[in-house]
């Protein structure tokens, strides 16, 4: 046991994501893991998902995307996309986000979203859109209020249809129809049942 003088608190245990993780740039070594966790995070059904086909046709922006490391490990990753909201109004659309299943609930999570937010204020972007569970992301500021006068090319559960501002009242006075850069059409979908 270590000595201390009288009054003296101990620190706390370091965790161990705070010793050995990072959040840096994806590459391409990381893209077989990246898949590999996003397909086993939602499945074959995610590619009928609304989000998906917005996704589709597009690249996403390689500068925001980022992995969380340990080891070498992916143990976490974060994408955005550029879209356009009708009126000629550039934004991102962000995610997925997931984590490692063994490595949930120790921040990774929490530090992807601050580090891609950040890095896309830092880029001049104005307006983060996303389709996840409210209760996770109001935390980084994303509300359903702020999503209510965007529109989806196709169903999305309305609850689970978030928006952020980087900039203080980007989204004053937009409304409007998602889309691709461009706002070239997005193909229809077959039966979707749920977006994330
Ligand atoms: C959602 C997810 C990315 C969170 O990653 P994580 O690294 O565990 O997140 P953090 O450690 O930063 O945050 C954990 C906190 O978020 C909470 N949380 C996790 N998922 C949540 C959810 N879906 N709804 C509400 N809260 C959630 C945890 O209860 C925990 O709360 P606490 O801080 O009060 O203890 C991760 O659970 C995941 O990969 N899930 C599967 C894929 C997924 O659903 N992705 C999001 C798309 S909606």
């Amino acid at each position: 046991m270590v000595e201390r003088p009288r009054g003296q608190i101990a620190p706390p245990p370091l965790l161990h994501m705070e010793t050995n993780m990072k959040i840096v740039s994806e590459t391409g070594s990381h893209n077989a893991a990246v898949e590999k966790l996003v397909a086993e995070a939602f499945g074959p059904d995610r590619f009928a998902k609304t989000v998906y086909r917005l996704r589709n046709g597009i690249e996403a922006e390689a500068s925001l995307s980022l992995v969380a490391l340990d080891k070498g490990e992916v143990v976490g990753t974060l994408r955005f996309w550029p879209i356009e909201i009708e009126g000629g109004v550039p934004a991102l659309l962000l995610g997925p986000l997931v984590t490692a299943p063994e490595r949930q609930g120790e921040g990774i999570g929490s530090r992807l979203m601050k580090a891609g937010l950040a890095r896309a204020a830092e880029q001049g972007h104005r307006i983060v859109v996303l389709v996840g569970d409210e209760p996770y992301y109001r935390r980084f500021g994303f509300t359903r209020a702020l999503a209510r006068r965007l529109s989806l090319p196709g169903w999305v559960d309305p609850a689970r249809f978030l928006a952020r501002e980087l900039v203080s009242g980007a989204l004053a006075g937009v409304a409007g129809m998602i889309g691709h850069p461009g706002m070239e059409a997005v193909p229809a979908g077959g039966k979707v049942r749920q977006a994330a």
